[in-house]
């Protein structure tokens, strides 16, 4: 089927993963993150031959528009988007299987039009396929959905069998921890624990996954990976790109909640994680839920555990930008936040006394997201910085994004004559390596729910046990409003309170 050269990644995996015959429906099929991420997977799963022989894409949506249309629009998404370009042969292949339904997403008869478009494809093709559906609407209408698809009895179907019914879930799960547990109730009310995928695609980049092989494929960092040797981590997630045009959604979300709560907490939780006692979904999730139920509740109050600002007018590459109140679609005193820090502490042998340093924000100096792990340094009875030696300490850090690799910070003899030291920098880069031609996260996510495959889906109790760390700094921020809330210039690598929380432990921000 691939009429394009194979990416070396993907050499041999259809051979070993091969999902059953399915039909993917998508909720929000009109919507901005089906064209720019999903209908590009789809694609790209198919080039690479990963889709199932038998594979069908049904649109659901508001709109009502004809099948041509969607398929037409779903072209156009390829051609933006797809990190492939468009081949004309190969869309005809994804054109041939694709369709659409309208309907409201609290109508019960559409769901009965599903329902009978799903049966008409398996009665063409004369046997049943799983389904999977793929929530992508804004959150207030995950639960109707989750509903209709039950009274429809979309969601039981074939419980129990090899091939049933699954759905995956868009973020955001929640906005605090008593609307994840209303919704986690929703779901189970319908589906079956092992048949929801809930996303964070943070888990679907490659650089997030090779932090496990890492970890656990090579014998020499799990002797250190612990209080005695590692003085602090560093998370840091930094994008460039302001609100842009998500003004409404973003006010309603902020940093905390946008990208803290669940991607950065996703980072820290497969550093700090136990070695699961097998590579299998519900042996690494329950590591990843330990590690961070071990972690204590923050002190949301100044000087404690949290920082929090906004971004101010600045400049990005060269150009200025404004500030976040200026965006289109923001309060003018509005107290949301882009920018938030947080110092973690994990009360467990492993980790007790090391701090995990956590920042996320928009608007910052480079798009750049990190994992620094900081080593206590070495006794300083030969070389010392006293004694005039230049040295730091051996740093390994994960670039997860751009530019994505591995680097370690060691100390070496500079040439010559004299004894001079020079902290040096070891790397890899994953482009330079294997070429940079590397699968998008969705690709990764929606064949591993097609396959039935949770490793890289964030369970029930996972998504509570974060919420349940970062409600009551909701709350207090809620309460405090802009009090407390420091500024920062577009730019930047973020305010004087972030900093602050690092300087208490004499600490300072890596530069990534
Ligand atoms: C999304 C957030 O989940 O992640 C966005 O809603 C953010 O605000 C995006 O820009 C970042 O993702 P990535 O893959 O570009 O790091």
């Amino acid at each position: 089927m691939a009429d394009l050269p194979r990416h070396p990644f993907l050499q041999g995996l259809s051979k070993h993963r091969g999902a059953p015959p399915t039909v993917v429906v998508i909720f929000g099929a009109s919507g901005d993150l089906t064209a720019r991420k999903l209908i590009p997977a789809v694609y790209n799963l198919s080039v690479d031959g990963l889709l199932p022989a038998d594979f069908f894409l049904v649109g659901y949506g508001r709109k009502v528009i004809a099948d041509e249309e969607f398929r037409t629009l779903a072209k156009e998404a390829v051609k933006e988007f797809s990190r492939r370009e468009l081949s004309e042969a190969a869309w005809a292949r994804i054109a041939a299987c694709t369709s659409y339904v309208a309907g409201g997403y609290d109508e019960p008869a559409a769901y009965t039009r599903l329902a009978q478009r799903i049966a008409e494809l398996e009665k063409n093709l004369g046997r049943e396929v799983q389904t999977l559906f793929y929530i992508s609407t804004p959150p207030s209408v995950f639960a109707p959905i989750l509903q209709n698809l039950g009274a429809a009895g979309l969601a039981g179907k074939y419980l129990g069998q090899a091939h049933h019914a699954k759905v995956i879930i868009e973020k955001p799960f929640g906005h605090d921890l008593a609307s994840a547990v209303e919704l986690n109730n929703t779901i189970r009310s319908v589906f079956a624990e092992h048949q929801v995928y809930r996303i964070d695609h943070y888990l679907g980049k490659e650089t997030v996954q090779d932090l496990l092989v890492q970890r656990f494929a090579n014998a020499i960092f799990e002797p250190l990976w612990n209080r005695n040797f590692i003085a602090s981590v560093q998370i840091t997630v930094a994008e460039e790109v302001g609100v842009g045009t998500r003004g409404g959604y973003y006010e309603q979300s902020g940093c905390l909640r946008d990208m803290i709560q669940n991607h950065a907490m996703q980072l820290v939780a497969l550093t700090a994680m136990e070695p699961p006692g097998s590579y299998d979904a519900e042996a690494i999730r329950d590591e990843k839920v330990k590690v961070l139920k071990a972690i204590q509740p923050l002190n949301p109050a100044a000087g404690g555990d949290v920082a929090r600002a906004q971004y101010a007018a600045g400049m990005i590459g060269g150009k200025p930008v404004p500030g976040y109140l200026e965006e289109a679609g923001i309060a003018p005193e509005s107290g949301t936040e882009t920018y938030a820090a947080i110092r973690l502490a994990i009360n467990n042998w492993r980790w007790q006394g090391v701090p995990f340093y956590v920042r996320s924000g928009k608007r910052m100096a480079r798009r750049v997201s990190e994992i620094a792990i900081n080593f206590k340094r070495a006794p300083g009875t030969l070389f010392a910085e006293s004694g005039g030696f230049n040295l730091a300490a051996n740093t390994l850090s994960f670039q997860i994004q751009p530019d994505e690799g591995l680097s370690l910070i060691l100390n070496t003899k500079i040439p010559g004559l004299e004894t001079r030291t020079q902290p040096v920098k070891m790397s890899f880069r994953y482009a330079t390596t294997f070429g940079s031609n590397t699968p998008e996260a969705y690709e990764r996510l929606v064949l591993d729910a097609m396959i039935g495959d949770g490793t890289l889906f964030i369970r029930g109790d996972e998504a509570e046990t974060s919420w349940k760390l970062y409600t009551p700094v909701l709350e207090a921020w809620a309460a405090a409003g802009r009090d407390g809330l420091d500024s920062y210039v577009a730019g930047s690598w973020g305010p004087a309170t972030g900093d602050a929380l690092l300087a208490r432990n004499g600490q300072v921000w890596r530069q990534p």
